[in-house]
């Protein structure tokens, strides 16, 4: 696959029209298609102010600014994409919505095009299921904003061609992008090792331990974190934020270690959604008093819960073969921006003390939630180390 090749993006909402321009800056013409047509105009038109911009800090050269514009090509129906080497759908998260696309895709495409999806929450498998030759289906999961955003998560379905994993995966690291490779799991890596991250934090709030502002405060100044769970909740939206814990909740069975919480329901239904909508956890339309009081042994505490949780997560992903430890590890520092990759921090806290405070926490509430990996108990026994 080179440059010379063309790739289809269907969807130019947030995400598709980042892909775009991902693309067109690795140098492939793009043809762009929406079901709204005012929709891929606009967002073409806004990519120019963009990569303007871009141009302006001298992050871009105005050549390549005019260039990476010059590739991309609005178009108004399906048939368009006939060329394309490579189709990336980025259209609304629905699965019968997708199937139809995909199925349509399949009739105008030729065998060899892949076709891959940008769904965050769907199975690629069913998907897939939707065309005759499901072989050619893949996940490319990118993360928003995906100009920004170095990971993309590879998700082969249950009949996709294993050829197109090396294929894909050597694409994206064209385009300068981080490719990891995962099963076809609810939540792929990212969205189902950082659960915790929001879900920990919830319930500490919700046990009255601490306060948002001091919860937060401790994970960036004592755990390292770029932002606090509930800062992160609100830049991300409580309404988009609870929909995915809801749905790899549902996806898992209903499994009591990613059940939602009440709290975050009441932001929603209140409209508190975040920045977004001028309040969530903290108010954006005026100014708020951050509170400045930290209790640094509390502060410790909470951090330690929080990531004891996010490192049971990464190494149930790994007992699951879910992705490889290297993977799991990048997926989370370039996906998500964490300071360390889980697995590592966990050799560096010791996975026995990691067990402990599991067991503490498991013994304390009794609740299946807390229950560590096996993998976890085992390495403890044993003694050894992810690394
Ligand atoms: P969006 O709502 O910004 O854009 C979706 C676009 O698809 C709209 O412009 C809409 O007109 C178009 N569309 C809907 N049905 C269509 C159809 N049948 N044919 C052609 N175009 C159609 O959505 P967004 O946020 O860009 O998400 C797109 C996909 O990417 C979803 O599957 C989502 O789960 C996934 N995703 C979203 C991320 C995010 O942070 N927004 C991050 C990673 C993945």
């Amino acid at each position: 696959m080179d440059k010379s090749m063309t790739v289809g993006v269907i969807g130019a909402g947030t995400m598709g029209i980042g892909i775009a321009q991902v693309a067109a800056q690795a140098g492939h013409n793009v043809v762009l298609y929406d079901a709204r047509e005012d929709v891929v105009k606009k967002a073409v038109a806004d990519l120019l102010g963009t990569l303007d911009k871009l141009a302006a800090k001298g992050k871009i050269s105005g050549e390549e600014a005019a260039a990476t514009h010059g590739r991309i090509k609005p178009v108004n129906n399906l048939k368009a994409l006939s060329g394309c080497g490579l189709v990336m759908e980025a259209i609304v998260e629905d699965l019968a919505i997708k199937k139809k696309v995909f199925a349509d895709l399949e009739k105008v495409t030729s065998a060899g095009t892949i076709l891959a999806t940008n769904t965050s929450s769907l199975s690629i498998t069913a998907i897939a299921a939707a065309c005759s030759d499901p072989s050619r289906i893949i996940g490319l999961h990118f993360f928003n904003p995906a100009p920004i955003l170095p990971l993309v998560e590879v998700v082969p379905g249950l009949a996709t061609d294993p050829k197109l994993v090396a294929q894909s995966s050597q694409l994206m690291a064209s385009w300068k992008k981080v490719p990891v490779i995962c099963k076809d799991t609810p939540g792929f890596i990212v969205n189902r090792v950082a659960r915790p991250f929001y879900g920990e934090a919830l319930r500490i709030h919700e046990e009255g331990i601490a306060d948002i502002p001091a919860i937060d405060r401790a994970m960036k100044e004592i755990g390292g974190f770029k932002m606090g769970p509930f800062e992160l909740m609100d830049l991300i939206g409580n309404d988009i934020n609870f929909a995915v814990t809801e749905s790899v909740f549902r996806a898992f069975f209903f499994d009591p270690r990613y059940k939602p919480s009440i709290t975050q329901q009441r932001m929603v239904e209140a409209g508190w959604l975040g920045r977004k909508s001028g309040r969530g956890y903290y108010r954006y339309d005026q100014g708020q008093e951050q509170g400045q009081e930290q209790d640094h042994a509390r502060g410790q505490e909470i951090v330690e819960r929080i990531l004891v949780m996010l490192i049971n997560e990464a190494a149930e992903a790994l007992n699951l073969g879910i992705a490889s430890r290297d993977d799991i590890d990048l997926a989370m520092t370039k996906g998500v921006s964490y300071p360390k990759g889980l697995l590592k921090w966990a050799d560096e806290k010791g996975i026995a003390e990691c067990l402990t405070k599991l067991e503490a926490l498991e013994e304390q509430y009794s609740e299946d939630r807390y229950r560590p990996s096996p993998l976890l108990r085992r390495m403890a026994r044993e003694g050894t180390t992810f690394y």
